[in-house]
C-alpha cells in the first residue's frame, strides 16, 4: 500500500470514529476532504478577473456525513467541540466568519437551490492551520458541499460548486473574497498547479513535481493572524474599484482592470491619484507575471519561476503594499539563503504565510535561517508547513454503497 492511501484510510478511520461517537453509529456515513491552499504567484488579482496560479495542499478540511429521516440538521466540529442542531428550512444565526457561518450557509444555499430532500448529520474535522491564509475556510465549504453531493446524489458541477462556495463567503461569513480559493480546493489535482483565468473561469492543471526536480514547497506562517486583515482586504478591493472609474472615464468600454494595458494605464497617470496608479499597476504586472510564471512552469524552467516569485513579492510590498513587516523579514531571509529560487508572500497579506520555492538539499539550511532571523526580529519562530504532495476534493467512503 502506498503511503497516501494508507493516509486516506487512516483519515476515513478517523472521519468514522468521530461519527460514531457524536452520532452512535457510522452506518452508510460518507467521508470526504477538500484540501487548503498555496498560492504560488497571481495575488489580488483574482477579484480584477486576472490570473491566479495556486496548488493544493496536503493539508485537508474533512466530512463525514449521512442523511437522515427527518428535516432536522446536526453538525458537529471535532476542533471547535460545538454542536449546532436546527430543522429545515432556515439556518440560525450565526457570527460571520465561525465554522458554523460556513457550513450551515452551504447547506442553506443548497436547499435554496432544492437540493436537499431531508436533513443531515455531519461531523467537520481538519488540519489546515486556521487563520494562517490557507484558505481553511475555502476548503471546509467546498467539503461540506462535496459531502452532500455525495449524499444526496447531487452530481453537481465542480464549477458550480466553487462559485457556490464564493456566494457562501460573501453572503455568510461577509467576507468579500475572490473566486480563487474555493476553486482550487475543489477543481485543484494532486501533482499539478492550476492556472485560473479568474473571468473566464478557464483553467489548466500544469503538472508539477516538485520532488522529481528536487525542489520543495516550503510554507512559512509568520503567525500573524489574517483574522484582522478583513478591513484592509476590502480597502483594496475598493481602490481597485476607483482604478476601473478612473481609467473608464477616459475609456468607457473598460469593464474591469483586465480590460486595461500597460499603456492604457500610463496614458491615465496623468490623471490618476498615485496610490490608485500602484495599485492598478500592482495587478497588470502581476497578470503577465502569472502568464509567464506558467510558462516557466510548463516548461520546467524553475530558476525563472523563482524569479518571478521574487518580483511578485516586491510588487505586493510596494505597489499593493499588503505585506507586513514579519512577511518581509521571511522573505528577505529566504531570498538571501543559497538554494532558494523564489520566496514571496502569499494570499491576502498583512499576515499569513510566505511561499518559497527551494532547493530539497536547502531546506533544512532555511529553516535555519528564517528561525534565527524571525528570532532576531520578533522574538519567536515562524512556523512550517513542507508541501510533501498536493492533494484532491476527493470522497474517501462512499456510504450509500
Ligand atoms: C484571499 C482571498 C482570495 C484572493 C487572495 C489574494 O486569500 O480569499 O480570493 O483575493 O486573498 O490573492
Amino acid at each position: 500500500m502506498t503511503r497516501s492511501s494508507e493516509r486516506n484510510r487512516e483519515r476515513a478511520r478517523r472521519g468514522l470514529i468521530s461519527f460514531e461517537d457524536v452520532f452512535g453509529s457510522a452506518d452508510h456515513v460518507s467521508v470526504v476532504r477538500a484540501p487548503g491552499r498555496v498560492n504560488l504567484i497571481g495575488d489580488h488579482t483574482d477579484y480584477n478577473d486576472g490570473f491566479v496560479l495556486p496548488m493544493t495542499i496536503d493539508r485537508c478540511a474533512y466530512v463525514a456525513a449521512r442523511a437522515r429521516r427527518d428535516d432536522e440538521v446536526v453538525l458537529y466540529s471535532t476542533h471547535f467541540r460545538e454542536e449546532v442542531r436546527y430543522p429545515l428550512p432556515g439556518m440560525p444565526e450565526t457570527r460571520a466568519g465561525s465554522w458554523t457561518s460556513y457550513a450551515c450557509g452551504v447547506i442553506e444555499e443548497l436547499r435554496l437551490a432544492g437540493a436537499l430532500t431531508s436533513g443531515v448529520d455531519m461531523v467537520v474535522d481538519g488540519d489546515i492551520p486556521l487563520g494562517a491564509g490557507l484558505s481553511s475556510s475555502a476548503a471546509l465549504n467546498v467539503g461540506v458541499a462535496h459531502a452532500l453531493d455525495v449524499v444526496f446524489d447531487l452530481e453537481l458541477d465542480p464549477v458550480e460548486t466553487a462559485r457556490l462556495c464564493r456566494t457562501v463567503e460573501h453572503r455568510y461569513a461577509r467576507l468579500a473574497c475572490g473566486i480563487m480559493d474555493p476553486f482550487v480546493s475543489r477543481l485543484g489535482r494532486a501533482g499539478a498547479a492550476l492556472l485560473l483565468d479568474c473571468r473566464s473561469l478557464e483553467y489548466e492543471h500544469i503538472p508539477f513535481a516538485p520532488s522529481a526536480a528536487h525542489l520543495s514547497v516550503v510554507i512559512v506562517d509568520s503567525r500573524v493572524s489574517r483574522a484582522l486583515a478583513s478591513s484592509r482586504y476590502g480597502d483594496r478591493r475598493e481602490e481597485c474599484r476607483r482604478a476601473v472609474a478612473d481609467v473608464r472615464t477616459a475609456m468607457p468600454d473598460v469593464q474591469s482592470l483586465r480590460d486595461v494595458t500597460p499603456d492604457m494605464l500610463a496614458a491615465c497617470r496623468p490623471a490618476m491619484d498615485d496610490r490608485i496608479y500602484r495599485r492598478a499597476r500592482h495587478v497588470l504586472d502581476e497578470n503577465a507575471r502569472v502568464r509567464k510564471a506558467a510558462d516557466a512552469l510548463r516548461d520546467r524552467r524553475f530558476v525563472q519561476f523563482g524569479a518571478l516569485m521574487n518580483a511578485s513579492h516586491a510588487s505586493l510590498r510596494d505597489l499593493f503594499e499588503v505585506s507586513s513587516p514579519e512577511l518581509d523579514t521571511l522573505v528577505t531571509a529566504a531570498q538571501q539563503t543559497e538554494g532558494v529560487l523564489g520566496a514571496r508572500m502569499t494570499g491576502g497579506g498583512f499576515g499569513g504565510c510566505t511561499v518559497n520555492l527551494v532547493r530539497t538539499p536547502s531546506v533544512e539550511a532555511l529553516k535555519e535561517s528564517l528561525r534565527a532571523s524571525y528570532r532576531k526580529a520578533y522574538g519567536r519562530s515562524p512556523d512550517f508547513y513542507l508541501v510533501e504532495r498536493n492533494d484532491q476534493t476527493e470522497t474517501l467512503i462512499d456510504g450509500r454503497s
